[in-house]
């Protein structure tokens, strides 16, 4: 399930609890930009994220990996709903449908940077 995808993939960087690194790897608990496009989480997992971006308050300008490779469209879906569920926040699910239309449309990380919500 999306836990477990979660704590295998993700946890690492951006925590047990979604907390982040402050300066390194943003936190994703109360963090308004991935609650609320399917699209752009979703490509944020398929093809990673690189740039400059603010959260939290702290500016981060790291590399996020793409997932595309190694992670199916459930799996992916599963994690984000996971993320946009846990800690605090609320979001819909993300589903493997859309996962998988955005997989369609390869991306670099830059590209995914421009689809970020300000
Ligand atoms: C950004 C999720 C694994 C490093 C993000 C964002 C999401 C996310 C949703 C966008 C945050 C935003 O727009 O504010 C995940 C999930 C993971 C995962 C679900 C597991 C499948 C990792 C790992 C690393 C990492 C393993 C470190 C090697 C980063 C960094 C950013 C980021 C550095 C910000 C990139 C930038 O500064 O432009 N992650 N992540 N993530 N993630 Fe991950």
């Amino acid at each position: 399930n999306g836990g477990t995808v979660y704590t295998t993939n993700c946890a690492s960087c951006h925590g047990p609890a979604g907390a982040g690194v402050p300066g390194a790897f943003p936190p994703l608990a109360g963090n308004k930009a991935i609650l609320g496009s399917e699209k752009y989480v979703s490509d944020v997992l398929l093809y990673g994220l690189q740039g400059q971006i603010n959260a939290g308050g702290q500016n981060y300008n790291g590399v996020m990996p793409a997932w595309a490779a190694t992670l199916s469209d459930a799996e992916i879906a599963a994690v984000l709903t996971h993320v946009r569920t846990s800690w605090g926040n609320s979001a819909p699910a993300v589903t493997a449908d859309t996962v998988k239309t955005e997989r369609g449309t390869p991306l670099t990380a830059q590209q995914v940077l421009a689809e970020r919500p300000q």
